[in-house]
């Protein structure tokens, strides 16, 4: 009989999300008249954008003609897209990244995942708690930790928790670790890190030899002109960090899937023998063998995201789902609920009320509100008594969504 990887029974449960949509769906099946609004993923709901569907309608009459149909592109991503991320996204804004140094992919929850082929299984691995759980169960798959506890934290990781009393900043670990994921805007939390707090993760980074995941799937929603939107801005950066970024949330393809990863030719790492080596070509070498490119039509679409129509439709979309999130967070205050985020990203993280867990806080919307959320606790030992709420719907839903939140808090109270 086949042997199977034994690391994946460490893992805790379903996967948050579809978890989440097994309760929903039971809930549905047994009312099913309830009017229930989403507000779980954060997966977008608007239709592309004008400029980008015209795109990926010109590529697929390019496929449909032989003198201009297109086989296996480059694997790392066509030269049109390539350059107009390194200009549009980095150079543009003062970064030092080249074209070169963007590897195109179908998504940054796979690069995410993807980019532990690279890295040994001894490095310590640092994560915030609550915490995208992508970064930590394909850490567990990979065999890099112990087993769970009963609060679901695993053996040889380390947490570094992100609540209110802190507010939400993390502190640098007092120990040595090799990889730190960061996540900003910070996906559960909505909240963002400072000039001041990516300085010091980049010093400690050099210090210890570190290499910084930085996933920046959220910096298309950052409006404060003081709050970064690349790990790259900080000096010293392309030394110690590798940036995920996405057209997911921003450009919405979640369905259409597109998305790049930074890697800067100046990163090392060490092999075993303590030699150095470069990340670059390391993955450049499984991205290669693994991975055939993303879909030309799709990468053309990705690039009209970076005209001038593009990138004004892109922003309409944006401060569409701005718009929700602040009429969120004023409308859960308003309940008299604490909230957090929704300022430059398009989660709000509140505060369970009466100190209720965030499950029940999640039975208890879905039952008298049929509103569906994301229980804080499903982030992590860190998240117990939040929930996050996703800005990604309609206008319609958003409000009347507070609506019955405001109704059942104020039945409740
Ligand atoms: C989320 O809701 O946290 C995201 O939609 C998950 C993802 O981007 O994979």
């Amino acid at each position: 009989m086949a042997q199977i990887n034994d690391h994946y029974l460490k893992l805790q449960a379903g996967y948050l999300f579809p978890e989440i949509a097994r309760r929903v769906n039971a809930f549905c099946e047994a009312n099913p008249d309830a009017a229930v609004i989403k507000m779980g993923i954060g997966d977008v709901t608007q239709p592309l954008a004008p400029a980008i569907v015209k795109a990926m309608h010109e590529a697929v009459d390019e496929m449909a003609n032989a003198e201009t149909f297109r086989g296996y592109g480059p694997e790392q991503g066509y030269p049109f897209l390539r350059e107009a991320i390194a200009k549009n996204d980095f150079q543009d804004r003062g970064i030092d990244v080249s074209a070169d140094e963007i590897f195109v992919s179908d998504g940054s929850k796979c690069d995410s995942g993807n980019l532990l082929d690279i890295f040994g299984s001894d490095n310590v691995i640092a994560v915030l708690d609550p915490v995208y759980p992508v970064y930590v169960d394909t850490n567990v798959m990979a065999g890099h930790t112990g087993p769970a506890d009963e609060n679901g934290r695993y053996g040889k990781l380390v947490y570094m928790p992100v609540t209110a009393e802190t507010n939400f900043e993390p502190a640098i670990p007092d120990q040595h670790v090799d990889l730190i994921y960061l996540c900003y805007p910070n996906n559960p939390t909505g909240t963002v890190a400072s000039r001041e707090t990516l300085t010091k993760w980049v010093e400690y980074a050099k210090e210890h030899d570190a290499i910084i995941f930085y996933d920046a799937a959220y910096e298309g929603f950052v409006s404060d002109p003081d709050v970064p939107r690349s790990i790259f801005e900080i000096p010293g950066a392309r030394d110690v960090a590798i940036e995920l970024r996405s057209f997911s949330k921003t450009a919405g393809f979640t369905g259409t899937r597109c998305a790049f990863t930074v890697i800067p030719k100046t990163l090392m790492g060490k092999t075993s023998d303590g030699q150095e080596k470069d990340i670059h070509s390391l993955w450049n070498r499984r991205h290669c063998t693994k991975f055939n490119g993303v879909s030309y039509p799709v990468q053309r679409g990705a690039a009209a995201a970076y005209s001038d129509e593009g990138k004004a439709q892109v922003q309409e979309l944006v401060s569409f789902y701005m718009n929700n999130a602040r009429l969120l967070r004023e409308g859960l205050e308003a309940a008299g609920l604490e909230v957090f985020g929704g300022v430059n990203a398009p989660y709000v993280w509140v505060k369970t009320p009466d100190g209720i867990s965030s499950w029940d806080f999640f039975d208890q919307l879905l039952e008298k509100s049929h509103i569906v959320g994301t229980p804080g606790s499903g982030f992590g030992a860190a998240g117990e008594g939040y929930f996050r709420l996703s800005a990604f719907n309609s206008l319609e839903n958003t409000q009347t969504a507070i609506e019955r939140i405001q109704k059942s808090l104020a039945v409740s109270s």
